[in-house]
Order: C-alpha cells, then structure tokens, then sequence
C-alpha cells in the first residue's frame, strides 16, 4: 500500500471513492479546488499489490483524505479541516484512515502552521469518532444539531498541532556544539579562506552571491574582452 499526495489526475477515482462510501459528495471543481489551493494536505492510499497492466490503467485508489485550510477563520487561529475521509470497505481495519490523517495534519502544521484540525463527524458514525477520538486524539468541540441535509447531529471536534508545528528557526540561538559543528573541519588549501593577511590591509571583501545579485550582475560577461589586471 502506497500513502502519498493526491494529484489532480486522481480525482475521478477519490470522487469515485467518496461517492461509494459517503452520502456528502462534492462537485470535481471542489476537489480541484483543494488540490490546487493546498497541495500539501490532501492525501490517498493506492493499492500497488497488483501492479498495472498497461500504462494507461488507473491507480487503485482504495483511501483518500480530503483537506484543506480554514480560509476565514472565525476565531482568527490559523487552522486545518478536514473536509471528507473515507477507505473502501475491502481495506478497513489496515490503519489506512490513521496514516492519512497523520500525514494530512502533520502537513498542516509544518506547511501552514496550524494550530488545530478541525472536522465534523455524524453522531451515529462509531467507526470514524473511534478513530478520530479513542487512535488519534480528537476532542468533541461541540454538538451542532441538525448539521446534516438528513437532520443528523454533528460533533464538531478538533486536535490540538501546536507541538507538530515548526518553530522559527532563526529565532533560536544556535547551541555551542551548533557553532562549532559549522566551522570548517578541512585543511586549508591555498591562500583562500585563510585568515585575511597584513597585506590585504587585514579587511574581508564583500562578495555578492545568489539573491543578492541584481540582474545585471546575472549576465554572463566575456571574460576574454576584460583587462588583465
Ligand atoms: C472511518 C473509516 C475512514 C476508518 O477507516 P479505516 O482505514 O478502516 O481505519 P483504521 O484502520 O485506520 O482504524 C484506525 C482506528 O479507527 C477505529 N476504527 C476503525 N474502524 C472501526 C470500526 N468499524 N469500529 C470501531 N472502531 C473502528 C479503531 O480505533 C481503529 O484502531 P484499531 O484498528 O487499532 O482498533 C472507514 O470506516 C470509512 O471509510 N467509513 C465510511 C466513511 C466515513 O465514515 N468517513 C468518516 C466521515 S467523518
């Protein structure tokens, strides 16, 4: 079994897998929609056991997880959702459902530093609240009553990702076994690198590298053609 991003050419198949598992179906321009606006968090499980016969044959999608930023927060604290979650009755009980939602929300955090993953899930739905609850560390939010076109009820939970998230790296001073790891282990070859020298007035030279080029300094000069100095 193969857990890996979602493309925009699997749709048909996640929308196929939706559809069969789950009464709340989208159009394919929402898919799209998450596919493109955020590409890191959307995520299927494929079936690579038999592997295709022909070039042109389908992956065997048998799981996807369906995610997204809330792009309004109400409470201002940038968040994930999770739209929609579903793995094909024939590869339940394989922890598909686990490893998707991990990945998804381990993108969140690390991605778009989410604080929380939020979703809504049926009162009734005793496999996915196991799942999210009891495995995963869901905790219920609230009740939000008939949120379902059938009148169903609706647990709004979410899970805390602050511990997931990446923390600023430049805001933290490197330790002394950091500082020390950085400096140059080699032998000193030639007289580049070394100390500046009593000569050379004992001042470093400016260099420009990578963006700090302008795009003049970008164009290949004819070397040939500069004096020799
Ligand atoms: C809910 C669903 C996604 C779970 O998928 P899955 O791949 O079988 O889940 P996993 O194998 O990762 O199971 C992880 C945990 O979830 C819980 N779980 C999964 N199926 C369960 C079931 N039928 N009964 C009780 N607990 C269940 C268990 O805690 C399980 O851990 P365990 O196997 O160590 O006991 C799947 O049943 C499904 O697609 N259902 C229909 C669609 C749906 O309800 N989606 C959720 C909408 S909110």
């Amino acid at each position: 079994m193969d857990i890996r991003l979602m493309k925009p050419s699997d749709i048909p198949h996640v929308q196929q897998a939706n559809i069969t598992n789950l009464p709340e179906n989208y159009f394919c321009k929402y898919y799209l929609y998450h596919a493109l606006t955020w590409p890191q968090l959307s995520y299927v499980a494929v079936d690579v056991s038999r592997p295709p016969k022909t070039p042109y044959d389908p992956p065997k999608i048998v799981g996807y997880v369906l995610a997204k930023m809330e792009e309004e927060p109400a409470d201002f604290v940038p968040h994930g959702h999770i739209t929609s979650l579903s793995v094909m009755r024939t590869h339940r009980r394989l922890g598909l459902a686990e490893k998707l939602m991990r990945q998804s929300q381990r993108a969140m955090a690390e991605t778009y530093q989410a604080a929380y993953v939020s979703l809504h899930v049926r009162v009734s739905n005793v496999a996915a609240l196991h799942l999210y609850r009891d495995t995963l560390g869901f905790k219920v939010d609230k009740v939000e009553a008939k949120y379902y076109a059938d009148g169903e009820d609706a647990y709004s939970m979410r899970m805390d990702l602050t511990d997931m998230q990446l923390k600023d790296e430049k805001k933290k001073k490197p330790s002394k076994e950091e500082v020390d790891d950085e400096e140059d282990e080699g032998e000193a070859v030639g007289s580049e690198g070394k100390k500046p020298s009593k000569k050379s007035g004992g001042k470093k030279r400016r260099v420009k590298v990578g963006r700090g080029l302008g795009v003049g300094d970008l164009v290949e000069r004819n070397e040939s053609s500069a004096k020799a100095e």
